[in-house]
């Protein structure tokens, strides 16, 4: 016999779900304080929880699953407290886990009592393999079983009549794993009981306890199960996924699509062995199709802090929305297609959000436009320059861009490291702006010149420390200025190119100018300068060239 066997394909030629999309969110209910926490390495304590069920509330979900009190004294006087201390807002359920065991089920009712709105969630294992393996019980013992336990939930919640709320659900825990007529038997087995109506549904939650297929079966046993199930219009169909395969997240979207009005999942995926479906993904991925999937992820940064606090494990850098990475870009081309997608997106004053490689504006998850692209010896001069206009507000020329992103190579090959996008616009500034002090300009003034299309002016400048006025005739100052460095101290250069343009409103400065360079020994190098007054701002961007030159000249 084979190891390993292929999952049997379910039979439903006529199938609807894959014609069907997600237009609606379901009912979400987290799971982080029961599932997500029995599969902690430290579970958490009473502060822990508390802080995690706040977080929870101001995502903005109504129902929360918040133990097991049957099972924990911590979850139990948890309960108490929230309820005690009326902790739980008015529009929100409190959910609680319990087995089919009379005193369990007793001491869960002793957990809710007093609470305004609670779903009790009755469970037991159906699978076929649990069933011989592990309970060596035929299938009537199963259902025996849960018919019990719905019949005592059923007769304590009677006896609580009149002191709040309380709802039913059921788990044929393991479904997946389930023959579906058996489920579909064990789950009516329990209606029966319950008797739910349409004014009072009982919520049937169907779990991939583990996770054993694609998830176009799952979505196939779902909506099998619903076709086959007496109680359809008269239950919640809910889902509860994992994540054994890699693909939680697509079964409770596809498990949507086939019927599944409500998802019970965690934050990040946290929870037993490779985790419960991860809600923030599947909520981000109803945004990213314009559906309203009515929780706030808006400051998902905290949120993450937060969660990681609680659970004592990370975020993996690259997962969905919430990773470190996830709006980082490395390859050149990547970070150009970004740079342009941003552009364009701001000069259209388009509502929809469109750019290349991004599927969320992370504005909209509480993280900023700057680290989009982190620069690395993998990157081009789009990102380089997209750091540079976002940090520093500089519009590179193209030939400033491909010299600059050289300088930002040799950093990163030499160091073998990424570079932040302070770091950039620092080595930007260093290179460009100040790379020596050995001419400074103080000031300039025009000076009376008769000569026709000349322009005469006098510069205060310090060269290697001694502080001078010098007189130079050109075109404008900044040829003037040439010739007179050139008269003065010997410094030829040619001006090759030259561009400038206005800075951003809102900035101290108003203009840059970027200054093209030729000197005596062929070499072109640009400098930059930012001033109020653009003649300044050119000025300062020619003294950055001819410093530069200097220094290569010092450095041999
Ligand atoms: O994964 C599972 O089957 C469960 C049930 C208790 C719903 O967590
Ligand atoms: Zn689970």
């Amino acid at each position: 016999m084979a190891k390993y066997v292929p999952f049997p394909p379910i039979s439903l030629p006529d199938r609807t779900w894959p014609n069907r999309t997600l237009t609606r969110a379901p009912i979400w209910c987290s799971v982080d304080l029961r599932d997500g926490n029995q599969a902690l390495i430290n579970p958490m304590g009473p502060v822990k929880k508390m802080e995690l069920f706040r977080t929870l509330l101001q995502i903005g979900f109504k129902e929360i699953e918040v133990g097991f009190p049957a099972a924990s004294e911590t979850d139990f006087t948890f309960v108490r407290e929230l309820i005690d201390q009326q902790l739980i807002p008015d529009d929100v359920t409190i959910q609680v886990l319990v087995q089919a065991r009379r005193p369990l089920i007793e001491r869960t009712f002793e957990a809710i009592r007093g609470a305004k709105s609670a779903i009790v969630h009755l469970y037991n294992s159906t699978s076929t393999l649990q069933r011989r393996v592990v309970f060596h019980a035929e299938k009537a013992d199963i259902v025996r079983m849960a018919v019990d336990g719905a019949r005592w939930i059923d007769e304590l919640a009677k006896a609580e009549r009149g002191s709040g709320q309380i709802r039913f659900q059921y788990s044929p825990e393991s479904f997946t794993g389930t023959e579906i007529d058996f489920a579909v038997e064990i789950c009516e087995a329990v209606c029966d009981v319950w008797q739910p109506t349409v004014d009072n549904k009982t919520i049937i939650n169907l779990p991939s306890t583990v996770e054993l297929t694609t998830p176009n079966v799952y979505a196939d046993q779902i909506e099998l199960f619903c076709r086959s199930f007496n109680y359809r219009q008269q239950t919640i169909i809910s889902l509860h996924t994992h994540n054994d395969r890699g693909t939680g997240i697509a079964a409770s979207e596809l498990g949507m699509l086939a019927g599944g009005e409500r998802v019970e999942g965690t934050l990040f995926g946290n929870g037993e062995r490779t985790g419960n479906l991860d809600i923030v993904t599947m909520a981000l991925n109803l945004t990213t199709q314009g559906v309203d999937s009515g929780l706030d992820f808006s400051n998902l940064k905290e949120i993450r802090r937060i969660a990681e606090f609680c659970t004592e494990l990370r975020v993996h850098e690259r997962t969905p929305y919430s990773g470190d990475l996830v709006f980082t870009a490395f390859s050149g081309s990547h970070q150009d297609a970004i740079k342009k997608g941003f552009a364009a997106l701001k000069e259209s004053g388009q509502e929809r959000f469109e750019v290349p490689y991004l599927t969320i504006d992370p504005v909209d998850i509480g993280r900023q436009y700057d680290p989009v692209i982190r620069v690395n010896s993998q990157s081009g001069k789009g990102g380089v320059a997209y750091l540079v206009e976002n940090q520093l507000g500089f519009h590179l020329p193209r030939r400033l861009q491909i010299a600059f992103s050289q300088v930002v190579q040799k950093v990163t090959d030499a160091t073998g490291q990424e570079m932040s996008a302070r770091d950039v616009a620092a080595k930007f500034v260093e290179t460009y702006m100040k790379p020596t002090q050995t001419l400074i300009y103080h000031a300039h003034a025009p000076v009376d010149c008769d000569i026709e299309d000349q322009e005469r002016h006098r510069f205060t400048v310090s060269y290697q420390g001694d502080k001078q006025e010098i007189t130079g005739q050109g075109a404008g100052p900044l040829d003037a200025l040439v010739h007179a460095l050139t008269e003065r101290f010997g410094l030829a250069v040619d001006i090759q190119d030259y561009h400038e343009h206005a800075m951003e409103a809102g900035s101290d400065s108003s203009a840059a100018a970027y200054v093209l360079v030729k000197t005596a020994d062929g070499q072109e190098l640009f400098g930059v300068g930012q001033h109020k007054s653009i003649t300044k701002a050119s000025i300062l961007g020619l003294v950055a060239a001819i410093n530069r030159s200097l220094l290569l000249s010092e450095s041999g």
